[in-house]
This record gives C-alpha cells, sequence and structure tokens, in this order.
C-alpha cells in the first residue's frame, strides 16, 4: 500500500481498496478523540490553511474543528473576493498556491472549476485536499459516507446502495469512483436532465461498478441497504457564488424525494439514510427523527474522517 504521508487526496479513484480501510481504521482510533470532546496534541506542531472559493459550512468547518482536535493549527480564507485571487489581479491557482504553501502544512481547497485542487497540487509542497471541484469529485465527503456506513452496518461488501438527486454532482462522481473497490450494487435515481453522463457511465463501466437507473425512488427503495441523497433542486457549482433570487426555487418532484411514509411503507427496516446536506426539501424534516436517518451522524464522521486524513498525510500516525 502506497504511504499517505505528503500525499494530495484529490480523487476516489485513485484509491485502492486496501487504502480505504486504511483510512477508516485511522478514523476508528481517533474517534474517542472528537467523542470524548477532549483535543489531543497529535499535530501541534502543523498548520492547516483553507482556501475556499466557495461557500461551505461542513467541508471548511469540519476540516478546521478536526485541525483544532488534533492540537494544531489554522489560517486560511472562506471568501476568495477577500484575496487577491477574488479582486481586480485574479491572481493564479499557482500564484496564490506558491504563497499559501508557506502558511501552513496542509492546504484543503473548495473550488469551482473542476480540477483546480490538482492545478494546485502540480505546484504544492505540501499536500492538497479536494474540498469540492465544480462539479468534479468531493472525496472527503463520500469517505464520510462509506465510513458512516461501516459504523453502522459493520461492513461495506455486500450492501445495496439507492443515489438519489443531480447526477452531475461531485459527491455522485466520488460515490461511484470508491464503489468500484466494493462489492456494491447502486441504483441511480436522477431526472433525465441530471442523468449520468455518458462518459461517466463509460468510466463506471471499466471500472466494473454494478449499476442500474430507475426514474422513481419507489421502483427503487425496496432493496436499499444504503439510501444516499442529495438535491435536484440546487445552485450551479461552476460558479463561485450562487444566491438564491427570493422564493424562486422549484420544488422537489415525488420521483427524487424521502418521506416519512416512503421509508415506511417500502423501505428496508433496517436502512440507513444518508444526505451530506446542506438540503432543500428532498428529506422533509420529519424524517430526522426515524430509525432510518443517519446524516447526523454523517456530520459528526466527517470531523472524524478528516481528522483521520489530516494525521496520515502528516504522517503523524504510521
Ligand atoms: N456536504 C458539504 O460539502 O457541505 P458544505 O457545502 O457545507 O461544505
Amino acid at each position: 500500500m502506497r504511504s499517505f504521508m505528503g500525499r494530495d487526496i484529490l480523487s476516489l479513484k485513485e484509491f485502492e481498496r486496501q487504502e480505504f480501510f486504511r483510512v477508516f481504521e485511522i478514523a476508528e482510533r481517533l474517534e474517542p478523540i472528537a467523542r470524548n470532546r477532549k483535543n489531543s496534541d497529535l499535530l501541534k506542531d502543523k498548520t492547516l490553511v483553507t482556501a475556499f472559493y466557495q461557500p461551505s459550512t461542513r467541508t471548511r468547518l469540519a476540516h478546521e474543528a478536526a485541525m483544532h482536535r488534533l492540537g494544531g493549527h489554522v489560517t486560511g480564507f472562506s471568501d476568495a473576493k477577500m484575496t487577491r485571487a477574488g479582486d481586480f489581479y485574479q491572481e493564479s491557482i499557482k500564484d496564490t498556491v506558491k504563497m499559501l504553501e508557506f502558511y501552513g502544512d496542509v492546504i484543503v481547497m473548495r473550488h469551482f472549476q473542476q480540477g483546480a485542487p490538482h492545478e494546485a497540487a502540480k505546484w504544492s509542497s505540501v499536500p492538497i485536499i479536494n474540498g469540492g471541484d465544480g462539479w468534479g469529485e468531493h472525496p472527503t465527503q463520500i469517505l464520510t459516507d462509506l465510513y458512516t456506513v461501516l459504523r453502522e452496518k459493520g461492513r461495506i461488501d455486500g450492501l445495496k446502495w439507492l443515489a438519489v438527486g443531480d447526477m452531475r454532482m461531485r459527491t455522485m462522481h466520488s460515490l461511484g469512483y470508491a464503489l468500484s473497490q466494493f462489492d456494491c450494487p447502486i441504483t441511480f435515481v436522477a431526472p433525465p436532465e441530471m442523468s449520468l453522463l455518458p462518459e461517466y457511465k463509460a468510466e463506471l463501466n471499466q471500472l466494473s461498478v454494478n449499476f442500474r437507473e430507475a426514474d422513481h425512488v419507489e421502483k427503487a427503495i425496496a432493496d436499499a441497504d444504503v439510501i444516499l441523497v442529495e438535491p435536484v433542486v440546487q445552485p450551479d457549482y461552476t460558479k463561485s457564488r450562487d444566491e438564491r433570487a427570493g422564493k424562486d426555487v422549484g420544488m422537489t418532484p415525488a420521483n427524487y424525494k424521502i418521506t416519512r411514509e416512503l421509508l415506511a411503507t417500502k423501505a428496508k427496516s433496517d436502512a440507513i439514510l444518508l444526505h451530506s446536506l446542506p438540503r432543500m426539501d428532498e428529506i422533509p424534516p420529519d424524517v430526522d427523527i426515524t430509525k432510518w436517518s443517519r446524516y447526523w451522524q454523517e456530520a459528526f464522521n466527517g470531523v472524524v474522517m478528516r481528522m483521520a486524513l489530516l494525521a496520515l498525510v502528516l504522517g503523524a500516525v504510521e
């Protein structure tokens, strides 16, 4: 297995099966630090730089929280408009990263351009973690989701997945790549205009992912052990910021909505429901307190997963 020390975390396409389990093992080992809310000093000599060119609640703050839990330091920006990359100069990723690498020991980057973290990694002497790049990938989120499945179900292999939402989403891409390393059939349910792109389908076929498509959650939910939902009413991920114009947003059609009634009448009793959040109306709030929902556990695991990744790429764990 390749070492994680000094490594960029850009895509799950490059992840090998034993590397997933290595990350999960470290996450499980570090989990008590987060659960007991007692910070450690594992990364006391290290600094995380957050470079966020797009809004984020979870990804940025979970990385920051993870660094604090491990006794490290944090600097960075959450709005590129307040940097030279977002003003008159439109400073390039190369020029920005050639500065940031001296401000810390690892950089987590979210960007509206697909491939921006990969470009950053070309120029950086410190590891780059992809916190979401345009429609590209969101590897740390899917690592969090897989870890949540492992913790909740005790295994990953042999579980059937249902993924609902916009298949152009970066999370869906990372999910498909990740499942190529596990024995997990998956059904995708998306509006026709948001369905899997032909080139991505070709990749999944090449990676031997066992997938099919359906047009309504009602037709696919009964078999699912893991139900992963993303919005179909959402912003344009290629923009640095996409604000809502008044109340001018659509409602989620029933085909892509997971309601309490649907779960109670059609889902397996022990299925688990994941959502990386934020949500619109695709999972109504009355689903939160049901036996299926695991998105709050997912939020906690998001901190634990970032602790594991930071400890690994910074060489604090062997
Ligand atoms: N799940 C996720 O990426 O959330 P944020 O956009 O808030 O980081």
